[in-house]
């Protein structure tokens, strides 16, 4: 055990190593949008093997322990996963494989191994009736397919002896498709905007949530913790703001409630997550959602005039 100063954090990190080498940290969904920033955001002390589909269908257990095996991570941040949720509640099934078997041959893999495992999940664990903003010991109450598949996802990487869950929510990126993008390219193509104004939430870059995540795993934080930008908005309200960053604000929008967007799933309606164990692990709070919102718009932009 060594410690390491890293830049990245401004912290001292608790790393192990083996014979000075830096540590593995295996990044499953590097493809995906969160992956690839998870990727991107390594500090130097961690030596990532970035693991796609291409190397292994991690539904395929014989794939996902051959892979690991290989890799021999100290450490697996778990973003693979199954995240359409309309498809979630159309075919249930392979939303189990993709959330809830795939995870259970990564925590199988990561006992045999000896690593940490790290599984990233959702607000859509919590049924969204409270009031009040839901901390890590709030009860969960899935109401649909995706939310039961992503909870017992949680059960599975539990069962490795250190874990670390890391809830999240509403989240958007430079690396995937996005309600922000989608909005900002509805926008420029002049087409009409309907945005449902009953859902809250809070707005996460990937970039912001990546470099909590890393801060986490130096920490070695533990159990289940709650991490998003900070602050909390409605559906409508996220895109007029992005809107309003993109110079946009002259586009017209109209809020409707949930019930009138043609989905086949029910959402939670204020699933809006805190954290009561941030503070006491010793990692600061994310920024707030509208400077994140605002960082992430001009990059987009400035990519798409590319
Ligand atoms: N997006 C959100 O708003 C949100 C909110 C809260 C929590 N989360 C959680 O955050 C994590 C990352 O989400 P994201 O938005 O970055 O997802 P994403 O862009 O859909 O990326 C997921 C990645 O996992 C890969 N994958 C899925 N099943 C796999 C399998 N069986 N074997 C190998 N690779 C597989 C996908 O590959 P393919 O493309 O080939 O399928 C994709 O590259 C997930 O755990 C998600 O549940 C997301």
């Amino acid at each position: 055990m060594h410690f390491v100063d890293t830049t990245e954090s401004n912290c001292y990190a608790v790393v192990e190593m083996n014979n000075d080498q830096p540590a593995t940290v295996a990044v499953t969904g590097a493809a995906g949008m969160l992956g690839q920033d998870v990727c991107g955001e390594a500090p130097s002390w961690a030596r990532v093997a970035p693991l796609t589909r291409d190397e292994a269908d991690l539904c395929v257990p014989e794939e996902t322990r051959a892979v690991l095996t290989a890799a021999q991570p100290a450490t697996i941040i778990h973003c693979a996963a199954y995240t359409d949720v309309d498809g979630a509640t159309r075919d249930p099934d392979t939303a189990w494989q993709g959330n809830v078997l795939a995870t259970r041959h990564v925590r199988q893999a990561a006992s045999s191994i000896g690593a940490r495992l790290i599984y990233v999940s959702t607000d859509y664990v919590f049924d969204g009736t409270a009031s009040a903003p839901y901390t890590e010991s709030a009860p969960v109450n899935p109401i649909n397919a995706y939310g039961e598949s992503k909870l017992a996802g949680e059960r599975e990487a539990m069962r490795v002896e250190s874990h670390l869950i890391v809830r999240t929510q509403w989240l958007y990126g430079l690396g995937g498709s996005n309600f922000i993008a989608a909005i900002l390219d509805a926008a420029r193509s002049g087409r009409d905007l309907q945005v449902v104004q009953n859902e809250r939430g809070c707005p996460t870059w990937t970039l912001d949530l990546a470099r909590g995540i890393w801060r986490l795993l130096e920490r070695r934080a533990d159990g289940i913790v709650h991490l998003t930008n900070r602050g909390a908005c409605t559906r409508l309200e996220m895109a007029q703001a992005a809107l309003a960053e993109a110079g946009m604000d002259d586009v017209s929008i109209t809020g409707i409630d949930s019930g009138e967007w043609p989905s086949p799933t029910r959402r939670p309606l204020n699933a809006v997550l805190a954290s009561e164990r941030l503070e006491e692990i010793g990692v600061e709070p994310l920024r707030t959602w509208r400077k994140a919102l605002g960082e992430y718009v001009s990059l987009l932009l400035d990519r798409w005039e590319d």
